[in-house]
């Protein structure tokens, strides 16, 4: 690759506080150090298929960097669900003079770039999502912006549940693993934490809670569960409706109301649901998401100029490094079992 080059970016798939961060730092670098020009194709995959992008520039990415949410638009848009979609998209690449794309996403917007690297265009990945559940790098950002406001909700959550002696059962995001679950049921001191690595059964939910207010002489209770949690009896997650994306998942939500039906049922105190929805996914990034953003973009920029194709940038402990996209997209990473033994330890 010539050392200046036309670099395409673009955000797919759910947004996520980070973005703006790793859009700012991409041009930053490209432009000051590589002299490369950079195009943002708006709203993912779908900017590229209909070859909808703008010059990027330090002016037109300044002050973005506190801001949530992605300058450019996203979209669920799978490339392969689309007639031709491969060849659009590589005809739309080629118009523009891309020599790289950076695409910035989650397990669906990296699967594309990872079939779009096997047919032989240059990309480089940065994991994105609130999930955590991306293989071959510790974090993603967003993960910790999602969990400050879920812990947040959980403080605000005790203090209306201790005034009515009720149990609150709060919903928070998390599709196939419990990372925000875990995390903030462990920050805000969660009675019990269910998640989808887990399958539940609503007597031993119920069993806790007695516990704690039979014999611990407590009130109140909170219940953190996550959107994708199942039942150990069988039986899918809970869905909001029918309908499916392009990539076929389903829209989930609706646990918690169960819940409080049966926990009310079951032991007689009082219930509510509260569900925090994509409020886990708006505002401003957290300081870490921010930081690891900012990392990843100069990370990906200087993959894309040293010819690094077909890789991700990855947290290793400290370490920003780059992991082949294969790796982190063979299966989702689910929540490690010590770090749900230890919030465990404090249910009930
Ligand atoms: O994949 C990230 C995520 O936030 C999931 O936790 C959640 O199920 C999904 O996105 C919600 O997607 P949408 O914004 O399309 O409703």
């Amino acid at each position: 690759m010539p050392r200046m080059a036309r670099i395409g970016l673009l955000t797919g798939g759910g947004d996520c506080p980070g973005l703006n961060p790793v859009i700012r730092a991409v041009v930053r670098k490209g432009i000051d150090v590589y002299g490369h020009e950079i195009y943002g194709f708006r709203k993912g995959w779908k900017g590229v298929l209909e070859n909808d992008a703008i010059e990027l520039t330090r002016e037109n990415t300044s002050g973005i960097l506190h801001k949530g949410g992605t300058i450019l638009g996203t979209s669920r848009t799978n490339v392969y669900k689309v007639d031709d979609g491969e060849a659009r998209v590589l005809a739309s690449l080629k118009e523009r003079g891309i020599d790289v794309l950076i695409p910035i996403g989650g397990d669906d917007t990296l699967g594309v770039a990872r079939k779009l690297f096997a047919a032989g265009f240059p990309t480089v990945g940065v994991p994105k999502t609130i999930d955590n559940d991306l293989n071959a790098t510790d974090f993603t950002f967003g993960f910790q912006t999602a969990v400050q406001i879920a812990t947040e909700a959980i403080d605000r959550l005790h203090s209306t549940a201790e005034s009515h002696d009720r149990v609150i059962v709060c919903e928070v995001m998390g599709r196939d693993a419990g990372w925000i679950a875990c995390w903030s049921g462990l920050a805000g001191g969660a009675d019990v934490v269910l998640v989808p690595e887990r399958p539940f059964d609503v007597e031993d939910v119920c069993a806790h809670l007695r516990n704690r207010h039979e014999n611990l002489g407590r009130t109140f209770s909170i219940v953190v569960v996550a959107e994708g949690a199942t039942r150990a009896d069988g039986g899918a997650a809970a869905t909001a409706d029918d309908a499916v994306d392009s990539f076929g998942h389903a829209r989930l939500g609706g646990i918690a109301f169960e819940l409080e039906q049966e926990i009310e049922e079951r032991t007689g105190y009082e219930s509510r649901a509260t569900v925090l929805g994509h409020i886990q996914r708006g505002g401003s990034p957290v300081a870490f998401d921010r930081v690891l953003g900012t990392r990843f973009g100069v990370a990906a920029i200087d993959a894309a100029s040293n010819g690094d194709y077909g890789k991700m940038t990855a947290l290793h402990g400290t370490a920003i490094e780059l992991v082949p996209l294969e790796e982190a997209l063979k299966e989702p990473k689910l929540l490690d079992p010590e770090l749900y033994a230890t919030a465990e330890v404090f249910f009930g």
